[in-house]
């Protein structure tokens, strides 16, 4: 079977990580989540200081971000990959709604992208990857194999993340999280550099209806049409 790139992009909380991790499982590729990449920049800036304070310092945090190591270590625990920020396991930190509040204005600088885009393509050099987040198919592999467009309602979306979220502990509410994604679904897509959009030849999944299983054999399936 030939190796192939496959791009799954989408709004917030669309369940695209979930997804792409299953297909990438049962295929023997490579996992990359791409927003992980995004969230482990901006809990940099919040600890210095350069965002969530009384003002931003994007300067600041562009000029640092030659000190920003990122890399993905597999957790043996889990069977999948945690990102490590300069050496520290930042995977639970990075899924706050702090961190979550501040991302996507984190995404629009320029300089931010062009470090992690650069990343993202070096992983997917050998194919045989799936990778997910908001401009795979349009800017990291505009010849990917497979592109998969996700959407679901805003309030299916926010429900899924408020449950998580609650999981885990935090103490929030379904109106913050719902704000937050909708927030952030405008910010993602309308931003100058690599907004978020459906590439022309992308297939569109709508996945509010839909369980675990069922995307996943749908997806699965489009997969091996194509390998
Ligand atoms: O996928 P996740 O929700 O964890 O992504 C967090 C944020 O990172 C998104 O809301 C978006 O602002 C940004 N992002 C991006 N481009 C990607 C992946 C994520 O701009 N490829």
């Amino acid at each position: 079977m030939r190796k192939i790139t496959i791009a799954i992009d989408g709004y917030s909380s669309t369940g695209k990580s979930t997804v792409a991790k299953r297909l990438a499982k049962a295929l023997g590729y490579v996992y990359v989540d791409t927003g992980a990449m995004y969230r482990a920049v901006t809990l940099f800036a919040l600890r210095n200081g350069y965002v969530g304070g009384a003002e931003d310092n994007f300067d600041a945090l562009v000029a640092s971000l030659s000190e920003i190591d990122l890399r993905f270590r597999p957790n043996a625990e889990t069977g999948q990959s945690d990102i490590y920020l300069n050496g520290e396991n930042v995977e639970r930190e990075i899924r706050t709604l702090e961190v979550s509040k501040y991302v996507s204005q984190v995404a629009t600088l320029e300089a931010v992208r062009h470090k992690l885009v650069e990343m993202q393509q070096k992983m997917g050099a050998e194919k045989g990857l799936v990778m997910d987040g908001r401009d795979i198919g349009t800017v990291v592999f505009p010849d990917a194999e497979l592109k998969i467009f996700m959407t679901a309602s805003p309030e299916t979306r926010a429900q899924r993340r408020f449950d998580e979220l609650r999981q885990r502990g935090e103490q929030v509410t379904f109106d913050e999280v719902l704000k937050n994604v909708r927030q952030r679904d405008h910010i993602d897509s309308t931003r100058k550099v690599s907004p978020l959009q459906k590439a022309e030849e992308a297939i569109e999944f709508d996945n509010s209806n839909l369980g675990l299983e069922e995307q996943f054999e749908a997806i699965h399936n489009y997969a091996l049409d194509v390998i």
